[in-house]
This record gives C-alpha cells, sequence and structure tokens, in this order.
C-alpha cells in the first residue's frame, strides 16, 4: 500500500533542509522496502507569494487526503509587515486547526557527544530524557485579536474538554516512559491556568492513578529546566508556554536546529516539523542543520505510519553521525547542511 506524504518546505531553510532531509528519507525507504509517494504543496510565505494566502485551499485538501504531512518552517521578515490574516504564521496556525493536530510532541534527548557542546558542566545533563506535550490548536494563539490606536488584546481560552485530551496525552505517553507527569501552569495568575489544574489534577486522579503528578509554575519550570533537567519525565503545558519552554530545552541538547516534533490529533495524518523557525539569518548559506528535520521524519515513520524499524534505523544513524562529528557548525562540525544529510544518509 502506498503512503501519501505531502511535503511543505516553506520559507527560508525550510526548502534546504527539506531537500537535504528527503535523501536520508529515500535511503531508508529503499533498504526497508517502504512505498512512499511525495506531493509538494505551497505553504508560508511562499504560498502568499504565488497566491495571496499562506494556506491554500488545495494545500488544505492535498493534507487532509494524505498520511502525513512533512513540514520544513515558515515566514521572513519580507513577510512581518504583511496584514495579519496574510502571514506565513497564521497559516500555520490555520493548518493545526484544519487538521486538529492539538497534541505537539517535542522530544528532548541529552545526545553524549553533543554534551561538551553545550553551556552545561561535565555531568549535569546525565540521563536527560524528556518529552515535551504541547497544546497546539487552543489558548492565547486562537482567541480574539484586536487592537486600537494605543490598545490590543489577545484573548486566551480553553476548554475543559481542550485540557482533558491533552492531559491524556501526557498520561499515555508517561505510562510508556517513566510514570512522572508535570503539569506546567500560571495558576497563581491565569483563570485558564486555574482550570488547567484543576482539570489536570482530576483527569490524572481519576484516570492514570499509576502515574505520578506534579504541578509547577511557568517561571520555575522555566528555571528547573537549566537547574535540574534530569528530574524531568513527561512535561505537559498549554501552547505558548511550550513554544518558549522548549526553545529552552534545546540548549540542553546543544542546537535548536536538531529538535524534531510530531503533532498529532486523534484521526487523520500528523504534521512532522522540526521545533526551530526558518532561520533567515542563515538562509541559502549552506549552514542549516538538517536533523531536525530528519529527526521529524523518524518520528513520522514511527508515529505517522508505523514504520519503527525504520525510525529506529535513522535515529541511529544521526547519532551515529553526530558521533563521527559529521555534523553541522551549529555543532562544532565543518559540514554543509547537504553534506550533513548526507553522512546520515549513508549510515542509515
Ligand atoms: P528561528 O528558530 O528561525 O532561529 C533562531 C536561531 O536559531 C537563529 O539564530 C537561527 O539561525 C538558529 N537556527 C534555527 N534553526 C536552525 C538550524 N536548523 N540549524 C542551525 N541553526 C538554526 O527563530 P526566529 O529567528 O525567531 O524566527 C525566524 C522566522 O521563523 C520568523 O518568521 C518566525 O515566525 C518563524 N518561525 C517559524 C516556525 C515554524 O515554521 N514552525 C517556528 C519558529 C519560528
Ligand atoms: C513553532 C513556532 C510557531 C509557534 C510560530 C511560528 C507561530 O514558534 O512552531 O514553535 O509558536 O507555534
Ligand atoms: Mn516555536
Amino acid at each position: 500500500m502506498t503512503r501519501r506524504i505531502v511535503r511543505m518546505a516553506g520559507d527560508g531553510i525550510g526548502p534546504e533542509i527539506m531537500t537535504a532531509a528527503g535523501r536520508v528519507l529515500d535511503a531508508a525507504a529503499e533498504k526497508f522496502r517502504l512505498d512512499l509517494s511525495f506531493q509538494d504543496c505551497l505553504f508560508g510565505g511562499v504560498a502568499v507569494d504565488e497566491t495571496g494566502t499562506p494556506f491554500p485551499a488545495d494545500t488544505e485538501s492535498a493534507c487532509k487526503a494524505a498520511d502525513a504531512v512533512l513540514l520544513g518552517a515558515v515566514g521572513g521578515p519580507q513577510y512581518d509587515s504583511l496584514p495579519p490574516e496574510q502571514r506565513p504564521e497564521k497559516g500555520l496556525l490555520a493548518m493545526r486547526k484544519a487538521l486538529g493536530v492539538y497534541a505537539n510532541i517535542r522530544p528532548v534527548r541529552n545526545i553524549p557527544a553533543l554534551a561538551g557542546r553545550t553551556a552545561f558542566r561535565d555531568g549535569h545533563l546525565d540521563g536527560v530524557d524528556i518529552v515535551v506535550i504541547r497544546e497546539l490548536t487552543g489558548g492565547i494563539y486562537f482567541g480574539a485579536k484586536d487592537r486600537g490606536d494605543d490598545w490590543a488584546t489577545d484573548e486566551c481560552r480553553y476548554t475543559t474538554s481542550e485540557i482533558e485530551r491533552i492531559v491524556r496525552r501526557a498520561g499515555d505517553m508517561a505510562r510508556q516512559r517513566k510514570g512522572r507527569v508535570t503539569s506546567v501552569d500560571k495558576s497563581n495568575v491565569l483563570m485558564t491556568s486555574k482550570l488547567w489544574r484543576e482539570v489536570t489534577t482530576r483527569v490524572m486522579a481519576e484516570e492514570y492513578p499509576d502515574v505520578t503528578l506534579d504541578h509547577m509554575l511557568v517561571d520555575a519550570m522555566a528555571m528547573k529546566l537549566i537547574s535540574s533537567p534530569a528530574d524531568f519525565d513527561v512535561i505537559v503545558t498549554e501552547n505558548m508556554f511550550g513554544d518558549i519552554l522548549t526553545d529552552e530545552a534545546s540548549m540542553l541538547v546543544g542546537s535548536i536546529g536538531v529538535l524534531p516534533s510530531a503533532s498529532m490529533g486523534d484521526d487523520g495524518p500528523g504534521v512532522f516539523e522540526p521545533i526551530h523557525g526558518s532561520a533567515p539569518d542563515i538562509a541559502g548559506q549552506g549552514k542549516a542543520n538538517p536533523i531536525g528535520m530528519i529527526a521529524s521524519i523518524a518520528m513520522m515513520l514511527e508515529t505517522g505510519l508505523g514504520e519503527p524499524e525504520t525510525a529506529a534505523a535513522i535515529t541511529a544513524a544521526i547519532d551515529a553521525a553526530i558521533e563521527a562529528g559529521d555534523v553541522t557548525g551549529d555543532l562544532g562540525g565543518a559540514l554543509s547542511t547537504d553534506a550533513a544529510a548526507d553522512a546520515i544518509a549513508r549510515r542509515v
């Protein structure tokens, strides 16, 4: 059976990492005899340029008909002055909503060969193995927005059912891991966070009594992620806190260029993309690290397409390339985006 993959390379370094990572997927598909078909779709700033809108209807229907969606990154300074509705980032939010991918899974695993590249002293990162479950289709990103001459407002709204379903994702994930969930909120100030904490406490007590639950305020979590990162297993949090904390957490690994993500709903295709953006500061220079994109492909194979063996081969190839120092400059190597991807492809 042919599995249909929609590729949306996007903007900035998006096309560079998508093309380079594609060669790793080709190598893996050949070795494991996977039958994959690809459709490239316009999305983000490049879609604005060609069609006037960041998430064209054709792209939306292709995504909905696909078995999985691969995304590079979107955005760039040339689009920053567009009206809000036309911004590439708005297309990203619209795509997540349209596909119902409310659970954004962002693993953060210490890679021993990179520990020396981080800002942390020897041993501090030993045992760091975290999965952040970020709520992706609610909260302040999606509330009513308005502005006048001298005021602006962004509504933050969560419903009980939105919180219940993401908490269940965290509980399920913890059961496959160390059995601990840390829920992050700002319940000392925000009404949405009070609801978040109430619902989390109830769902975990009723449905996951075997999983240990802790709560932490987001400001304290920003500190604890740095001071004691090995203490955490599964972290579950709302949309904006999860966005910020995962960029922070990338520094536990060594570069934002290596962190992947999977965005899942209850049915339909998942969306697989690195957590970084379009990196306009390095676009077009062959400097972008393709590992975040390649590791997202591994997540697609494992979580989205049910091919864990192929996913494991890609992950092992990434680790081997890192071990050998066959990496881009952000990780202290000297390879270009293409050469770093080829170093992984030939190890698959
Ligand atoms: P960014 O993640 O693009 O870049 C932050 C820093 O990390 C930059 O110094 C960049 O060079 C570096 N970096 C990022 N990815 C890298 C990689 N693969 N290899 C090596 N270095 C890498 O964040 P930003 O600069 O704040 O945002 C740039 C644009 O991207 C904005 O328009 C923003 O809205 C957009 N953005 C899009 C996504 C997405 O598509 N999912 C995510 C974040 C930001
Ligand atoms: C991400 C990005 C997006 C987000 C932006 C570009 C809307 O930062 O995917 O992490 O905040 O979700
Ligand atoms: Mn982000």
